[in-house]
């Protein structure tokens, strides 16, 4: 059995919920191991719409595990009201298919209240977060003051750790003129839903040793996109973790020796919500895309900003994430487009960059250089059962993505559903 990290190759919503669904079928673990809240995750099976934040796609699959690993950053009332959601559904959330680590760290309403105090003070400069406080709980982390689930197992030490913290919070909030934090109600808060939290508590990198030893195979669901990742993104328009594939290990426990095959997920366009650089965004195309009634975000149902397909980007991203294979999604969006064009390389100052700069103050001034294609016209790809019975000039688009990305296309998106993925080769 084999051990697979799905990531994303863009700016985050590639369809990497989908793709993940569509192989849970093969793998018995699915793991979540960075990010937060901060995520949405859209899944849709036999016309049902399914949208996950906090737990792993993997959990639509009754028979399947799920883990939610030491990297993933949780707000316990937002992993609660996921649970009460997903229930109204029919999905069934026990602590025999659902782990949760317990280092994983905690995001408190003061997280969220200082990333949104943290926002305002950025004027112009807004990174247009989502709001889930997950920049704040990341900081705290790695700053060493945080809280873990584990915290749970000392009541009266995390009583004081919290009195101290929402101290501290209300002096930066009392400062910035907004209403404090009432502790009380922070901390009734908190204990209803760590309460309901606690029977899913453990160590989940011993679990996951355990599972591996017994030979059962591992699907790592990626959250945001690699130009979101703090150290490759577009600093500082990013979120605050490890995107990229080598997350999916430091944030689970499971050594990178175990991983057998890397899947970058990317749109057959781009699409970015929140601030930051974008060479290939098109207006044009973004009104298009979002008078179909595509592209609007899962989380914050914000319109995500869309544009060609970038190349640089994405052949960039392959390479940081070392993936075998490019599951490339929602190529229905191109249907009746006369001319697709592709970026293949930035212009900066008079030079030709062939990967993406450090400072998104240059990343900002690239100009894209694009090749055209002809669309495929009439004839669409949604509805589309196989690989074979695509149109010719949606196979030539294609293969020249797999050329200039230098990464074989494994899976393709023809529609939001399960069944709407054909598998190339
Ligand atoms: P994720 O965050 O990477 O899981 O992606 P999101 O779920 O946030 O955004 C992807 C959007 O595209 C969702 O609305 C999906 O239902 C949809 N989607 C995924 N793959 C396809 C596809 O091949 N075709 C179409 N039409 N929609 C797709
Ligand atoms: P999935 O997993 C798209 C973006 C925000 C903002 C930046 C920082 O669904 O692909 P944060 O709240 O993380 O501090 O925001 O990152 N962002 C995402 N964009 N998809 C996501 O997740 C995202 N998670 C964060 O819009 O630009
Ligand atoms: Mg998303």
């Amino acid at each position: 059995m084999s051990n697979t990290i799905i990531v994303g190759a863009q700016w985050g919503d590639e369809g990497k919920g989908k793709i993940v669904d569509y192989l849970t079928e093969g793998a018995d673990v699915v793991v979540r191991a960075q990010g937060g809240n901060n995520a949405g995750h859209t899944v849709i099976q036999g016309g049902e719409k399914y949208v996950l934040h906090l737990i792993p796609s993997g959990i639509l699959w009754p028979e399947k595990r799920c883990v939610i690993g030491n990297g993933v950053v949780i707000d316990p009332a937002a992993l609660v009201a996921e649970f009460d959601t997903l229930a109204a559904q029919g999905v069934s959330i026990t602590p025999d298919n659902l782990s949760i680590s317990d280092r994983a760290h905690l995001t408190l309403p003061y997280h969220r209240m200082l990333d949104a105090h943290r926002e305002s003070g950025r004027g112009g400069g807004k990174i247009g977060t989502t709001g889930r406080g997950i920049g704040p709980t990341y900081a705290d982390k790695i700053e060493r003051s945080g809280f873990r689930l584990a915290d749970l197992d000392d009541p009266v030490g995390l009583a004081e750790k919290l009195a101290a913290k929402v101290e501290e919070a209300n002096l930066i909030l009392d400062a910035a003129g907004v209403e404090p934090l009432d502790l009380a109600e922070v901390g009734a808060e908190f204990n209803e839903a760590t309460d309901r939290l606690a029977p899913y508590v453990r160590d989940t990198a011993s679990y996951l040793h355990g599972q591996l030893k017994e030979g059962r195979s591992l699907l790592f669901e990626g959250a945001q996109g690699t130009y979101l990742d703090i150290d490759h993104g577009t600093y500082p328009f990013v979120t605050s973790s490890n995107t990229t594939a080598g997350g999916a290990c430091t944030g689970s426990g499971v050594s990178p020796r175990h991983i057998d095959n890397v899947t970058a997920v990317a749109k057959a366009y781009t699409t970015r919500v929140g601030a930051g650089p974008f060479v290939t965004e098109n207006a044009e195309f973004s009104d298009r895309m979002h008078g179909m009634g595509r592209e609007f975000g899962a989380t914050t149902g914000r319109k995500r900003r869309c544009g060609w397909f970038d190349a640089v980007l994405v052949g960039h991203a392959c390479r940081l994430n070392g993936a075998d294979g490019l599951a490339v999604t929602n190529v229905d969006g191109l249907d009746g487009i006369d001319t697709i064009r592709i970026c293949t390389g930035y212009m900066l100052r008079g030079e030709t960059l062939v990967a993406p700069p450090a400072r998104c103050e240059d990343w900002e001034e690239c100009d894209p250089i694009y090749e055209e294609l002809p669309g495929w016209g009439d004839s669409p790809t949604a509805g589309a059962k196989d690989i074979g019975a695509l149109p010719a000039n949606a196979r030539a688009y294609l293969d020249r993505l797999a050329e200039l990305c230098e990464t074989p296309i494994t899976l393709v998106g023809v529609g939001p559903d399960r069944d709407e993925t054909l598998v190339c080769g």
